[in-house]
């Protein structure tokens, strides 16, 4: 992964391949941010002009480089766009600055180091700066299996910018290394959880993921337990085994538990993460099956969050569940129509085989509740009803709690991630029900995600706090890079399941 280091030395005398500078929009053209006083000394003053000459404005997201003028060490000066200058007294927000740093490093893919001259007041903006470039440098290299580049065997990838130095950061200052050691530690794992989004269901299948949540534990020092098809029959997971049983290759039951000393509360994280999604005997059509590796980016999400929260040692413990199968159609897959005993016993009639997610997380949050945790939160690309309501950039709210519902919206908005909190009607509840089991896997059409949300709450044990996010639109970038996300698997929800710990951590959750 991309390098961070905090630099003392100023913009000017950093030797770097690009002095990377904010620009922002103001009444009477682009105004230079903090951050890059010495920049715009050696340009005489007239940085500012010189942009403006360039066509550059300072709208958010927009990068001009510039050969640097001399006195400065590196050679080209990018200048990116952080929007509207803020109000006389408030400074650049966290996301303003995130994305503009993404989106400089994305700009420098393929170059050694960049200096971020960027406007920062204190440890929060070092954070976001880190934060931003460290996920804008994300390349995905591992493509064809051979482990090399995803571009073929004689193409090379551009790879990522090799290191950023975050000017104005104050290494010997504790509070600012702990921001730069969080922003590493945090980044490694979304970058993580996108690598395993964008691995083909061809190369990362249950078994395959269960492995790689097996050597992270080890690493990191965390415990986990590994259900097989044999062990989820004996245990009578028929949600998990009924969506697998189509599929040549078995699911998994993964259980994988961070833990401190002294923890007061413990969290329970249940992820869906089916490796390919192609509808089963429900066969989704052309066009709605290109991107369904991405269908265990919950799971991802879950995995990283639990090690995030063993890197940085916090004080909770946090039991992640990763609910693992493979969705297809054979002659041994479910058929619609079929019931589902469950784990715990309930019966689930299944109408509709494309709706296999909650028939997986149905089991795992019945298992996580035998726990008692203080609150279970489960992360999944649960429906398409949800992209429609929200759009690709938002994830939905969904809890057993009004307060629990404010609190897991805020703490996305103090990370970055958009989410939006969406009810569970009660009176959409009588569309599950069915005339042969104690509940049918598909309801009303319309409210499509709110009737996923309805059936999850059947399955979470009384007294505990639920959460759901249904990161369907969010999860995977289809369209092109901006900001810090990438094109492809985003590490959606990964931020806000680590602030979720880190609140619960300092006791705080409002
Ligand atoms: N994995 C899909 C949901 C999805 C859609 C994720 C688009 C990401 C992008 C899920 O398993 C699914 O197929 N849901 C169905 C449910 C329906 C059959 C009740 C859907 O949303 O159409
Ligand atoms: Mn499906
Ligand atoms: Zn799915």
């Amino acid at each position: 992964m991309t390098a961070l280091t905090l630099s003392t030395s100023s913009a000017a005398a950093l030797r770097a391949d690009a002095v990377v500078v904010g620009v922002a929009k103001g009444a009477k053209g682009p105004v230079v941010a903090a951050g890059a006083e010495a920049v715009d000394k050696a340009f005489g003053g007239k940085l500012a002009a010189v942009l403006e000459t360039l066509g550059a404005t300072g709208a958010e997201g927009e990068v001009t480089k510039l050969p640097a003028a001399s006195g400065l060490k590196a050679p080209v000066v990018l200048a990116v766009g952080l929007g509207e200058v803020p109000a006389k007294g408030d400074g650049y927000d966290a996301e303003t600055l995130r994305r503009a740093a993404g989106a400089a490093a994305r700009a420098l893919s393929g170059s050694k180091k960049g200096a971020f001259a960027l406007p920062i007041e204190d440890p929060a903006g070092v954070s976001a700066v880190a934060e931003g470039a460290l996920l804008g440098a994300y390349t995905y290299d591992k493509g064809n299996g051979n482990g090399e580049n995803a571009k073929g065997k004689d193409k090379k990838n551009n790879g990522p910018l090799a290191e950023v130095a975050v000017v104005g950061g104050k290494p010997r200052d504790k509070a600012y290394k702990a921001a730069a050691e969080r922003a590493t530690a945090l980044v490694a794992e979304v970058n993580r959880a996108r690598d395993l989004i964008n691995t083909p269901s061809n190369l990362l299948n249950p078994a395959a993921f269960a492995a790689e949540a097996v050597a992270a534990a080890k690493e990191h020092g965390l415990k986990t337990e590994v259900l097989d098809e044999k062990a989820l029959k004996k245990g009578g997971y028929g949600g998990i085994l009924g969506v697998g049983q189509g599929s040549d290759a078995p699911p998994r039951l993964v259980r994988i538990a961070y833990t401190h000393p002294k923890a007061e509360k413990t969290l329970a994280l249940v992820g869906k993460g089916i490796t390919y999604d192609s509808g089963g005997i429900s066969l989704k059509p052309a066009g709605h099956n290109e991107t369904m590796k991405c269908d265990m980016s919950g799971a991802a999400a879950v995995f990283a969050a639990v090690v995030t929260a063993a890197k940085l040692g916090l004080r909770v413990n946090l039991t992640g569940w990763l609910a693992l199968a493979e969705n297809m159609p054979s002659g041994s897959a479910t058929r619609p129509g079929d019931v589902l005993s469950m784990y715990g016993g309930k019966t689930v009639e299944v109408l509709n085989t494309d709706a296999e997610g909650r028939l997986v997380l149905a089991d795992a949050i019945t298992r996580a509740g035998e726990e008692k945790p203080d609150a279970i939160v489960d992360v999944a690309t649960l429906t398409g009803a949800m992209v429609l309501a929200l759009g690709n950039r938002t994830f939905g709210i969904m809890t057993n709690d009004e307060a629990f519902r404010t609190t897991l919206h805020e703490i996305a908005g103090e990370v970055g991630e958009q989410s939006w909190p969406m009810p569970l009607p009660d009176h959409l509840r009588k569309g599950i029900d069915s005339p042969v089991a104690d509940l049918a896997n598909m309801g009303e059409r319309m409210g499509g995600g709110l009737v996923a949300g309805i059936f999850l709450k059947e399955f979470v044990a009384d007294g505990i706090t639920w959460g759901h996010l249904d990161i369907a639109g969010p999860a995977f970038n289809e369209s092109g890079p901006f900001g810090y996300t990438p094109k492809g698997g985003t590490g959606a929800a990964v931020r806000t399941l680590v602030r979720l710990a880190e609140r619960t951590a300092d006791g705080d959750l409002g």
